[in-house]
């Protein structure tokens, strides 16, 4: 079996491989379906060959909460419901969950929102590995963009006091006047209430306050729209503090839908730390589909994500995806990788050219390797593609670092992935619809394109021609030594 390491929330993990619900069967999906596909994946090599995850999509879930406000499986669907985890388990599989920050996910299931710890607990206490945490049913929040021309995500209300009080029998209770910054000492560590007494005014909108405790634990308080009929008014919320000596710091972060995506996307971050049980960490996958430049703060949230909206099992909608994390190489490092979203390899009607394509340039692009396809019922030439042990060690082995994109011109793409100090893979792409003709480039000249790449290989790279779409790989070491895969 691929070597696989454990430590998924160090930072040098390789991007993860496995196989998603979505692609493929999206809101069809049932446990029965899901064993079978772990049955064939064994069967058939794929779990030799790395794809260690089993990720359920969206609609795992019933609609409602059960009485303790945990979410619970479909159970129609999964009658096992979180046993089948412990079942995939067993036969060499971690699992993965999704939901959403939002207060539902894309198929309207309930999302996290607002539950990222309970969340968080549930999905640790029954055996998930892995998160995928999308961005549906952000709507009544600063990040909807009717809201944004009202601007009102940056506003706090104004501040008139703040109490502290002891939920316990001790009676701590402490007020202080309007602060941005206040130190305390409380009496034990534990949970206390914050309240804040602050002016209604008339507002269309939620207000929102973030208290912070000695940069680690947090209380949010959303201030809601009022008519400001009676002033003051007074909301609470729970929050962690530390025997003895404490520092609150009150703060609105949101200036604008970035803030909010980091808020809510670190919140489960540290969620999922906290509940990960020992030697169980749960890989972070986020889904925010591009929309605030993730790639410039989600490193140091979680483990990747996405970059664009969905991939389609068209050429062109994997070149959409392609297009958008091709230059996104200096963003990424060792364990945070950019997602173009899954593989759509071997579904629609993607040509075996098409396929190799693909595949190859996902594993150059650092991706994610999480297939799509009905595994059950796979060609033999789609199987040998995704095993291919070599191609498959350009993603998961070396320095981890994504390839950087030249485009030679309008149509041909250059592609170099440094893999150890002295080898690197290097892609020529033909993205037209017609095909090249043989090209010969002095192998010095063509690495000067990466700067990371800094040993000298000799000779010339012939090109063979190339057909519309068609990708060739070669691999370089400083010996002069080169292999076409
Ligand atoms: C979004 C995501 C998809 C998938 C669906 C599920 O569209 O980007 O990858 O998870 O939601 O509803």
């Amino acid at each position: 079996m691929a070597k696989v390491r454990d430590d998924a929330m160090s930072s040098k993990l390789p991007p993860v491989m496995g196989w998603s619900t979505w692609n493929q069967f999206q809101q069809h999906i049932n446990e029965g379906l899901i064993l079978e596909v772990a049955e064939a994946m064994n069967a058939n090599g794929l779990l030799d060959a790395g794809y260690r995850y089993i990720n359920i999509d969206d609609c795992w879930q019933g609609s409602q909460r059960d009485k303790d406000g945990r979410l619970q499986f479909d159970i129609g669907r999964f009658p096992r419901k979180e046993g089948l985890i412990k079942e995939l388990n067993t036969m060499g599989f971690k699992v993965g969950l999704y939901s959403s920050c939002g207060k539902m996910t894309c198929e309207d299931m309930p999302g996290s929102y607002g539950f990222e710890d309970l969340d968080a607990k549930t999905f640790a206490n029954w055996g998930a590995e892995y998160l995928k945490y999308d961005y549906c049913h952000v709507v009544d929040l600063p990040t909807d963009p009717h809201y944004m021309q009202e601007n009102f995500a940056t506003e706090m209300p104004k501040i008139l006091y703040i109490a502290i009080s002891g939920i316990g029998p001790d009676g701590y209770e402490r007020q202080f006047p309007t602060a941005d910054k206040l130190v305390l000492d409380v009496p034990r560590g534990g949970t206390y209430q914050v309240a804040i007494g602050y002016e209604k005014e008339k507002a269309h909108h939620r207000k929102f306050l973030l208290v912070t405790a000695n940069n680690d634990t947090d209380a949010q308080l959303w201030f809601p729209p009022t008519s400001g009929w009676n002033s003051p008014g007074r909301i609470t919320a729970n929050i962690e503090l530390k025997s003895g000596e404490n520092t609150l710091v009150l703060t609105n972060p949101i200036q604008g839908q970035r803030e909010d995506s980091m808020l809510r996307y670190s919140r489960m971050g540290k969620a999922l730390k906290n509940a990960a049980l020992p030697g169980r960490p749960i890989f972070y996958s986020i889904c925010e589909h591009g929309r605030t430049k993730p790639w410039t703060w989600a490193g140091k949230i979680g483990s990747s994500w996405r970059v664009s909206h969905d991939i389609r099992s068209t050429w062109g909608g994997i070149m959409k995806c392609y297009e958008a994390t091709a230059d996104l190489w200096s963003f990424q490092s060792p364990g945070a990788y950019n997602d173009p979203d899954m593989l759509e390899v071997g579904i629609g009607n993607l040509s075996d050219t098409e396929n190799r394509s693909h595949f190859i340039l996902w594993c150059m692009l650092s991706a994610p390797l999480i297939l799509g396809l009905d595994v059950r019922y796979t060609d033999a030439k789609t199987m040998a593609l995704i095993t291919n042990p070599e191609i498959i060690a350009l993603n998961q082995e070396g320095l981890l670092l994504q390839a950087s994109r030249t485009k030679l011109n309008d149509d041909l793409d250059l592609l170099i992935k440094p893999l150890t100090k002295t080898s690197c893979a290097v892609c020529l792409f033909n993205k037209s619809e017609t095909p090249t003709k043989e090209i010969c480039i002095p192998i010095s000249e063509l690495l000067k394109h990466d700067e990371r790449v800094c040993f000298a290989t000799n000779g010339v790279l012939k090109v063979p021609p190339l057909k519309a779409h068609e990708v060739a790989l070669f691999l370089f070491d400083d010996q002069g030594n080169t292999r076409c895969l």
